[in-house]
């Protein structure tokens, strides 16, 4: 928490009175704008007023079995310090014991153990009437986040699962934030007539971060190092990582090692080949999970963002195949949340500033 941050003031603001109001929130951006972390210091907010917060992260769960003890182990976690809440906790939810070991931190780390067997969804059912039992008796506001949110919609069952969880969530006495990366899954979960969540919360868009406060931001961290950035550099980087919050982090970090006292034009040319060489392996990885003409899509979009990808001269261009194939295609590669399409303009553009700037440099 005493991380240097930059801004977010009004969105810490905002949501922490959504929070207050008891409402739900879908909480959405790209990957690494700093949700995660905003969410941290919202809840740190409301624990300071005497709200109960629990933090649950999705990601990766296999099954509906595994939502349910995260969800156990996110209530175990937070009341775990407080013997009185600790023992209410224990006597309400009955799906899962406690198990506590010492942590590697020298405190204490809660898993849990599931207390019966039988099907995953039976024991959802039970564990979010504990939770709905444990928040009505505790008499304290309650605040539970669920990071990676969308994540539920990969273990078998999902639509029961989803089916649940909004039954539950809908009754429950207090304010539910769902937070995700993969944009497209997570806001068709809240944003389809069909589907339980539909409409049941409020959308709030994480923004890149402003650029008069990321500029300041950048100057103010290196002055406090006794070093030095012109505002001409900083607005270099700016234009470099599109004003993405976790690449600035990185960009600076790098830059501030490197440097003796003042950044050069030749500082930033040279961090900026560092820090696509530190992400290559993840990019990497990214393209092998990709076929042939949606790389080759991907990297007309790097070089070309456009509104009409069916255009003949853009599709010879680019040699991007059939309309057909690239419709496929598209559709692939903005499910994995690696493209997106601006509402307005409908220019459709590569979602990672530093993945585009490498796919920019690895077709030249
Ligand atoms: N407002 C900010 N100011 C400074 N650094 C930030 C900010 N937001 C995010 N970061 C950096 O980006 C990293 C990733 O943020 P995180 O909260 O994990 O993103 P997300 O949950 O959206 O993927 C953080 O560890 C932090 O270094
Ligand atoms: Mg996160």
């Amino acid at each position: 928490m005493d991380a240097p941050f930059c801004d977010r003031e009004k969105e810490l603001a905002d949501l922490v009175s959504y929070a207050k109001s008891n409402a739900n929130v879908v909480l959405f951006s790209p990957r690494r704008y700093g949700k995660t972390s905003l969410t941290k210091r919202v809840q740190h907010n409301l624990k300071s007023h005497g709200t109960l917060t629990a933090y649950c992260d999705l990601f990766g769960v296999t099954s509906v079995e595994e939502i349910a003890g995260r969800i156990a182990k996110s209530i175990y976690a937070i009341t775990q310090k407080n013997k009185g809440l600790f023992q209410k906790a224990i006597n309400f939810i009955t799906s899962f014991r406690p198990v506590l070991s010492p942590g590697p931190d020298g405190g204490i780390s809660v898993s849990v153990q599931t207390a019966f067997k039988t099907d995953g969804i039976k024991i959802l059912e039970e564990t979010m009437s504990s939770l709905e039992k444990f928040v009505d008796d505790v008499n304290l506001d309650v605040h539970i986040a669920f990071d990676e949110f969308q994540e539920i919609t990969e273990v078998p069952n999902s639509i029961g699962t989803e089916g649940i969880l909004r039954q539950y969530i809908q009754k429950i006495q207090c304010s539910f934030f769902f937070i995700g990366s993969r944009r497209r899954i997570l806001l068709d979960i809240f944003n389809d007539r069909k589907r339980p969540f539909f409409q049941s919360a409020l959308n709030y868009e994480l923004q890149p971060l402003p650029y008069n406060d990321l500029i300041c931001f950048i100057i103010s961290q290196f002055k406090k190092a006794e070093k030095r950035i012109s505002e001409e550099k900083a607005s270099r980087i700016s234009q470099l990582i599109s004003n993405h919050p976790y690449y600035m982090q990185k960009f600076c970090f790098f830059l501030y090692e490197e440097i003796d006292k003042e950044v050069t034009q030749k500082d930033i040319v040279a961090i900026n080949q560092v820090v696509m060489e530190s992400e290559r392996i993840v990019f990497e990885s990214i393209l092998q999970g990709l076929t042939i003409k949606q790389i080759t899509l991907l990297s007309a979009l790097s070089i070309e963002p456009t509104a009409k990808v069916y255009s003949a001269s853009y599709m010879s261009q680019y040699n991007l195949g059939s309309t057909g194939g690239i419709q496929q295609s598209l559709d692939c590669l903005s499910k994995k949340d690696l493209i997106e399409k601006n509402y307005e303009t409908g220019v459709r553009t590569v979602v990672d500033p530093i993945f585009k700037n490498w796919l920019i440099k690895m077709s030249m």
